[in-house]
């Protein structure tokens, strides 16, 4: 699997020669001005919920590509009604793509849609896949909902976690999320974009350190293989 991350929640995954794009924020972003969204390439555009920091870049891209938005039902209607694609979710349940399996899961959070349309429940996803297992967590605080994934999925591979604290779990309650999740390899998102969410980055690893596990914060832009 090869991730590339373009700040906040925003990441590129290529999974099976299908590129998923997960919570597109990255032209009003500054820490990711480098990145040029129209060359970004998907298939999938998954949002977690309606939240500017998470969708700014979705209509565009969807455009572009042609891509099908994933998301929970209120949010695939609202772009539905701009003429995008999309693929209806909501909590709990799963559809076999041919990439793999998403599953919708809880998130502890809001969402509201830029025009102060109802976003429908935030969420998570877990994929499963023949490249590997991962689960997507979205904006939540840390949540005992969390213990469900291992006993519903399979073995993830590694699980994006926010870490920026305030608005979401910090790095602190991140490290019990990956113990609820049986996780070890934990890639940190929504952190540093807005002041709010500045984060140490030494003492957010050595809190994942301290209890065996890696905490992974990538570059904006470079590709890695995972
Ligand atoms: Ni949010
Ligand atoms: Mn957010």
């Amino acid at each position: 699997m090869k991730i590339t991350y373009y700040g906040q929640s925003a990441f590129r995954i290529e999974l099976n020669d299908t590129q998923l794009v997960f919570d597109p924020f990255i032209s009003q972003n500054p820490l990711a001005k480098s990145i040029d969204v129209a060359s970004i390439p998907a298939d999938f555009i998954l949002l977690s919920h309606g939240h500017q920091d998470h969708i700014a870049d979705a209509e565009s891209i969807a455009r572009r590509t042609k891509a099908t938005i994933v998301s929970n039902y209120e949010i695939v209607t609202w772009y539905g009604e701009k003429g995008l694609n999309g693929h209806p979710m909501n909590h709990g349940g799963k559809w076999k793509f041919d990439f793999g399996t998403v599953k919708m899961t809880n998130a502890v959070h809001s969402s509201v849609l830029p025009d102060g349309t109802y976003g429908g429940n935030p969420a998570g996803f877990v994929l499963e896949s023949t490249a590997g297992n991962f689960y997507f967590a979205g904006d939540t605080a840390l949540t005992l909902d969390m213990k469900l994934i291992p006993m519903t999925s399979k073995p993830l591979d590694f699980a994006i976690l926010p870490i920026g604290d305030n608005f979401t779990m910090g790095y602190e309650d991140a490290v019990i999320a990956s113990d609820f999740i049986n996780c070890d390899k934990i890639i940190g998102c929504h952190y540093d974009t807005f002041g709010y969410i500045t984060i140490d980055h030494e003492a957010a690893k050595k809190a994942f350190e301290a209890k065996g596990k890696e905490l992974i914060l990538l570059e904006i832009g470079k590709p890695t293989n995972i």
